[in-house]
């Protein structure tokens, strides 16, 4: 293992009716709190009027950002920060998926900063101050209700990247597995693939012994693959939803890279490709992602023969790693198409045309990825075989 720090603040709250815990939480932070949601999926199951209600009943005042967008953008971060200057704000809520949650996490910081939200983004300026914040998870998909990231998009140059500060941990986030049942089946889908992916980008490494990391990574994508297939057929089933909704927090709150870094090479591949042609994250993982592995396979094809075998029960008698491996591979694709996910760039109607553009924001900040790094050819194999 290499030397490690974990470190995770985050309160977890997780389980039916739980978001009456907002009573007792947001209280403890302020009184003048900017609500942020997203398109409108919470005033249409119900629980936007459960938690306004909730925070009317303990005489908090309470302002509103709505309308953050899947992939959410760098001008609504901009109305939020707004909104939090006039208005003194001293908590956020953030009721939604990880659109809703990372914006919220910029708005947090962008609030106590006078320049341009952008700069954080693009790590020009390091944020030393940010309001608290909690979260209402809708959604199993990013673990960012867990974890201290961030993805936001410049709709204007085109840009999406990932950022992080341990001051956006959130202070609290609260799960129940009820306010995930109305997730379309479509959301559902991509919600499971973008958590798989997330074990995925940590279990391919090159560092020694680190057996109890791979066996947790392996039974996360175990329990994962056997839940999914049956969730995606019964959308309101309590205890499928508990366990994805877990699963996803699981898999990326850091808990699973303790001891080795992570490749995350195909998170930013899939970043440029949102970035271009905004589509779902998860959708563009699930194209690009087996790519990424048969292009990275020969850096450590050990590796694949594991996850072949214990995660895909690949038999490997009488054959060779290659053969395992890819094998491996090819369940993983049979996998997600099984349960819905696109395989092709060609089903997002993204050609051959695009493959230019979407290396260059690929490559913006150069050579990347941990397991293997991606020069600018390798990144335009993987689109090309992805097309
Ligand atoms: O906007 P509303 O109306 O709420 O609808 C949303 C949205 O259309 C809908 N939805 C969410 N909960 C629902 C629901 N519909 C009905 N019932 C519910 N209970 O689902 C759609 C997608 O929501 P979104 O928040 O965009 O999904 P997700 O959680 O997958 O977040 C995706 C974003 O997170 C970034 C992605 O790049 C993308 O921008 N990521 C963030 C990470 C992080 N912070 O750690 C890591 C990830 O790898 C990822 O990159
Ligand atoms: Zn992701």
């Amino acid at each position: 293992m290499d030397n490690f720090t974990y470190y995770n603040p985050t309160k977890l709250i997780f389980g039916k009716g739980q978001v009456e815990q907002l009573a007792i939480e947001v209280p403890s932070y302020g009184n003048r709190v900017l609500l942020v949601y997203g398109g409108g999926s919470i005033k249409r199951n119900g629980l936007y009027d459960q938690v306004v209600n909730i925070l009317k009943d303990k005489g908090i005042e309470t302002f509103e950002l709505s309308g953050v967008e899947p992939n959410p953008r760098l001008s609504t971060v901009q109305r939020g920060v707004d909104i939090c200057k006039n208005e003194n704000i001293d908590f956020l809520l953030a009721v939604g998926g990880g659109s809703v949650i990372d914006c919220t996490k910029a708005i947090a910081v962008g609030a106590k900063y006078e320049g341009n939200p952008w700069d954080i983004v693009t790590k020009k300026h390091i944020p030393t101050e940010a309001l608290p914040f909690g979260t209402v998870l809708t959604i199993a998909a990013t673990g960012s209700e867990m974890n201290s990231g961030s993805v936001i998009t410049n709709w204007e140059t085109q840009e999406k990247y990932g950022w992080g500060s341990p001051l956006v941990f959130p202070r609290f986030s609260i799960l129940d597995p009820v306010n995930t049942f109305t997730v379309p089946k479509n959301q559902t889908i991509y919600g499971i693939v973008d958590m798989m992916s997330h074990v995925f980008e940590q279990y391919f490494h090159h560092t020694k012994n680190t057996p109890l990391q791979d066996k947790f990574c392996e039974s996360t994508l175990r329990t994962v693959i056997e839940a999914a297939p049956k969730l995606v057929e019964d959308l309101e089933n309590y205890e499928l939803r508990e366990t994805i909704l877990y699963a996803g927090t699981i898999a990326l709150n850091g808990q699973l890279q303790m001891g080795y870094r992570g490749d995350w090479a195909t998170h930013n591949i899939e970043h440029a490709v949102s970035a271009v042609h905004d589509i779902p994250h998860g959708g563009g993982l699930a194209i690009l992602f087996p790519n990424w592995m048969k292009h990275t396979m020969s850096e450590n094809v050990d590796r694949f023969v594991q996850m072949a075998v214990n995660v895909f029960d690949v038999n490997p008698n009488g054959k060779d790693k290659e053969t395992i491996a890819t094998e491996g591979i090819e369940k993983l694709r049979e996998f997600w198409s099984s349960i819905g996910a696109p395989s092709r760039l060609k089903d997002y109607d993204i050609g051959e045309e695009s493959i230019d553009v979407m290396a260059d924001k690929a490559m913006a900040n150069g050579e990347f990825g941990n397991f293997k790094k991606l020069t600018r050819d390798d990144v335009v194999a993987i689109y090309r075989a992805s097309l």
